[in-house]
C-alpha cells in the first residue's frame, strides 16, 4: 500500500463524521438538554483529565440529566440520585447493556466477563457461580483466615519500614495486598511476593492492563477509527492480555495435573477448583479457555479498586488528624491493645465503618461506574433516552450533590454515624453500586465486603 493510501483511510471516516455532524438533525424525540459541542469532536474539548469532574461541572450548567456528544458517541449522563434511581433502579432492564471500550474488547473471550456483557442467561449463570462460591457468606467466612494473613503481611511490612524510618508507598503495598487477596481466594496462592519488594510479572501485567484500559482512547470516541488503533492501545493491551492468559494457563495446567495425580493436597476447594468442576459439567458453558476471562476480570476489577480505596482512606486520615485520633480511640476502647483488630470486631466499630463509607462517597474507585447502553427507547423524567445511546452514571457527582449532603466536599465520617446508608442496598445518594447491584440487586463487592462484617 502507498503511504497516501493510509491517509485516505484515516481521513475518510473523519470526513464522514464532519458531514454527519454538520447535517445531522435530532429526531422529534425530546432528548435531555446539553452542551452543543463542536463539529466532529462534540464536547470532547470540554473534558479535562478527570472526565467525571468535567461532567459534574456540565451538569451544574445543564441539569442532572444531559445529552452530549463525545466524538461520534452520543451519551446521556445522570448526575443526581433521582436520575440514577430512574436509570439503574426503575429501568434497570432497559439499561442492562454495556458499551464496551476497545481496550476491553481486545482481550480473549470478552463475552465471558461479567461486567461487559448484557444481563442475559449466561451472565446470570456466571453471576450465580461467583455469588455461591466466591462471595457467599459461607465462603467469605471460610476464607477469613486468608484475609487476616494478608493484612498481617501488610502490617509487618509497614512496621519494618517504620523501624528504619523509610516512607511506605501505601498505594503500592495496598495494590500488592489486594492482588494477593484475590489470588489467594481464587488459587490458594500469593501472586505477589509477600514482602511486596519484587513486583512480579503478574503484577506488572495486571498494572499494564489497568493503565491501558484507563487511557482515553480515540477508538472509543470514533468507532470507525478502531481499525487503525491510532494510539496503539489495542496492540499494547493485547500483548498484556496474552501474557496474562499464558500465566493463567500454566496455573490451570498445574492444577489439572495435581488433580489427575490424585494426591490429598490436590483439592484446594478454591474458586479455581469450582471453575474447573464447572468445565467438566455438560452444558455449563464453561471451558478451560473462557474461565480465564472471568479470572482476569476478577483480578482487574478487585485489586485496583480496593487499593485505591485504602490509599484514599489513609490520605484522608493523615489530612484530618482529629478523625484519625477518634478512630484510634474507638479501637482502643473496643479492642484494646492486647490483640489485633479482627473481622468480627467490625460491627462494634461504627466510626471505622463510617470512615470507609465516607471514603467511598468522596473517592469512588469507579467514578463513572461502567458505561451502560440503552436497550430500548426509554422515557426518563419526561425525556426520551434513545435505544443504543451510551449512558453514564456520574457517581462522583451524585455523591457531591448538595441537596443530599451537607458540606459535600468535606471528609466528615460523622455524617454516616447513625445513618441507614449501608454497604449494601439501594442508596442512590451515594449514586453508585458498590452497595447495590443494578442488574440483580446484589453487588459482588457488597457481598465481598460483607465478609468484613460479623454475621450473627
Ligand atoms: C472498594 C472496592 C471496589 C469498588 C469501589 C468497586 C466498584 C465497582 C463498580 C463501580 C462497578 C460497576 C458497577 C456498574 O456499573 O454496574 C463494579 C463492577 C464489578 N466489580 Fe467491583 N468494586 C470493588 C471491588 C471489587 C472486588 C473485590 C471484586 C472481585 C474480586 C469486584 C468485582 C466486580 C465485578 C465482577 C464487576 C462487574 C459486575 C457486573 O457488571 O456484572 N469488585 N465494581
Amino acid at each position: 500500500m502507498e503511504p497516501y493510501d493510509y491517509y485516505y483511510y484515516i481521513l475518510l471516516p473523519i470526513f464522514f463524521f464532519l458531514i454527519r455532524s454538520l447535517f445531522h438533525k435530532p429526531s422529534g424525540r425530546k432528548l435531555p438538554p446539553g452542551p452543543r459541542g463542536f463539529p466532529i469532536l462534540g464536547s470532547l474539548p470540554h473534558l479535562g483529565p478527570n472526565v467525571h469532574e468535567s461532567l459534574f461541572h456540565m451538569a451544574k450548567r445543564h441539569g442532572p440529566l444531559i445529552t452530549l456528544r463525545l466524538g461520534a458517541i452520543s451519551t446521556v449522563v445522570a448526575s443526581s440520585p433521582e436520575v440514577a434511581r430512574e436509570i439503574i433502579g426503575k429501568n434497570d432492564y432497559a439499561f442492562s447493556e454495556r458499551t464496551v471500550p476497545d481496550a476491553i474488547a481486545a482481550q480473549p473471550n470478552p463475552e465471558f466477563t461479567l461486567g461487559w456483557v448484557s444481563g442475559d442467561h449466561a451472565w446470570r449463570n456466571r453471576r450465580r457461580i461467583c455469588t455461591t462460591h466466591l462471595f457467599s457468606s459461607h465462603r467469605l467466612d471460610a476464607l477469613q483466615h486468608l484475609r487476616y494473613e494478608k493484612v498481617q503481611q501488610l502490617l509487618n511490612h509497614v512496621n519494618k519500614y517504620r523501624n528504619t524510618g523509610k516512607a511506605v508507598d501505601i498505594g503500592k503495598v495496598a495494590f500488592g495486598m489486594s492482588l494477593n487477596l484475590v489470588s489467594s481466594t481464587l488459587f490458594s496462592a500469593d501472586i505477589v511476593d509477600p514482602e511486596f519488594e519484587s513486583a512480579q510479572e503478574f503484577k506488572e501485567v495486571v498494572s499494564h492492563i489497568m493503565e491501558d484500559g484507563g487511557k482515553p482512547n480515540l477508538s472509543d470516541y470514533f468507532p470507525l477509527l478502531r481499525w487503525f488503533d491510532l494510539q496503539g492501545i489495542r496492540r499494547h493491551i493485547k500483548s498484556s492480555y496474552k501474557r496474562l492468559h499464558e500465566i493463567l494457563e500454566e496455573i490451570i495446567e498445574k492444577r489439572l495435573n495435581d488433580r489427575a495425580a490424585g494426591t490429598s493436597i490436590i483439592r484446594n476447594d478454591d474458586f479455581l477448583d469450582v471453575l474447573l468442576d464447572q468445565c467438566q459439567e455438560e452444558g455449563s458453558g464453561f471451558d478451560r479457555q473462557n474461565i480465564k476471562a472471568l479470572i482476569v476480570e476478577l483480578f482487574v476489577a478487585g485489586s485496583d479498586t480496593t487499593a485505591i480505596t485504602i490509599e484514599w482512606a489513609m490520605a484522608e486520615l493523615l489530612r484530618k488528624p482529629s478523625v484519625l485520633q477518634k478512630a484510634r480511640q474507638e479501637i482502643l476502647t473496643v479492642v484494646g491493645t492486647e490483640r489485633p483488630v479482627q473481622e468480627s470486631d467490625i460491627d462494634t466499630l461504627p466510626y471505622l465503618q463510617a470512615i470507609i463509607k465516607e471514603t467511598l462517597r468522596l473517592h469512588p474507585a469507579g467514578p463513572l461506574m461502567l458505561p451502560y447502553r440503552a436497550k430500548t427507547d426509554t422515557e426518563v423524567l419526561g425525556y426520551t433516552i434513545p435505544r443504543g445511546i451510551q449512558v453514564l452514571v456520574n457517581a462522583w457527582a451524585i455523591a457531591r450533590d448538595s441537596n443530599y449532603w451537607i458540606e459535600p466536599m468535606e471528609f466528615r465520617p460523622e455524617r454516616f454515624t447513625g445513618s441507614t446508608v449501608d454497604y449494601k442496598g439501594l442508596n442512590f445518594e451515594l449514586g453508585w453500586s458498590l452497595w447495590w447491584w443494578p442488574r440483580s440487586f446484589r453487588h459482588l463487592v457488597g457481598d465481598f465486603q460483607k465478609g468484613l462484617r460479623r454475621r450473627s
